[in-house]
């Protein structure tokens, strides 16, 4: 069954856009997954096609209409349609890795994007979707986010993915950065490739792939760090604790 994303938005072109190149583009052409866009201006109303109006109790900006919205959603999904509906803003809960496994794990996804300073709340109420935001910064709409939210789960299709990737999404999985990569030459302007990576001692390697990678997260990342570290703690094992080269560190700054 084809995976498949419903988008609506008063942007159409901005859809497939990045994602009709690369290894999302290909999985369109494979039949992987597919799109189809719902222009919310299609349902506005009057002469003009109006979709936004002023807020009530005043205030900067424009508020998309509940009614305008119903009817976009409602075209865009039919009532035996089980996929889920997801709005985006930076109002939402923050997207997680495993929000894109679950959702890539169903038949797709209707996809909500606002613009302005967003939309009624009593139509995010009446429709139960769910808010989703991309981070901590403020996008002028919600497009460039369903890019981003979509991209996270196509790379999760079954097929679209090749098994050297596959493989390093499980080492990821753990809920650590990666390690450092290298490749040749060995010596570049001067700086050498660790010696551990030329030695051929695939123990040794992984055990200072592990370290690099906790290293970086507990520097980087000290909120991803004590997730990793709470986990580890609650006797869930990782390969670090299987491979027995973990060192012990606290959490945070
Ligand atoms: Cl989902 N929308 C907008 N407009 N800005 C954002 C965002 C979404 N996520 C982060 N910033």
């Amino acid at each position: 069954m084809t995976w498949h994303a419903s988008i609506l938005t008063l942007f159409p072109a901005m859809f497939p856009g990045p994602l009709g190149a690369s290894l999302a583009g290909r999985a369109l052409e494979d039949g992987l997954w597919r799109f189809d866009t719902h222009d919310i201006r299609d349902h506005g109303l009057g002469r003009h096609r109006t979709v936004d109006d002023t807020p009530f109790g005043g205030g900067a900006g424009m508020v998309m209409r509940a009614d305008v919205i119903a009817a976009a959603i409602a075209a865009a999904r039919a009532p035996e349609d089980a996929r889920p509906l997801i709005y985006l803003t930076p109002r939402g809960r923050l997207l997680t890795q495993a929000d894109a496994a679950r959702w890539a794990a169903g038949s797709g996804l209707v996809l909500l994007c606002g613009r302005y300073e967003g939309l009624d709340q009593r139509i995010i109420e009446a429709s139960g979707a769910e808010e989703i935001s991309i981070g901590d910064y403020v996008l002028s709409g919600g497009e460039p986010a369903a890019l981003v939210l979509l991209d996270a789960c196509l790379r999760l299709l079954p097929g679209v993915m090749g098994a050297a990737e596959s493989a390093r999404e499980e080492s990821f999985a753990e809920g650590l950065l990666e390690y450092p990569h290298y490749t040749r030459p060995a010596d570049w302007q001067g700086r050498a490739v660790p010696p551990v990576l030329l030695s051929g001692d695939h123990a040794a390697i992984r055990a200072w792939r592990q370290a690099r990678a906790e290293e970086a997260t507990r520097l980087r990342r000290p909120d991803l760090w004590a997730t990793h570290l709470a986990a580890r703690m609650a006797g869930r094992r990782s390969p670090a604790d299987i491979g027995g080269s973990v060192a012990t560190a606290s959490a945070g700054p």
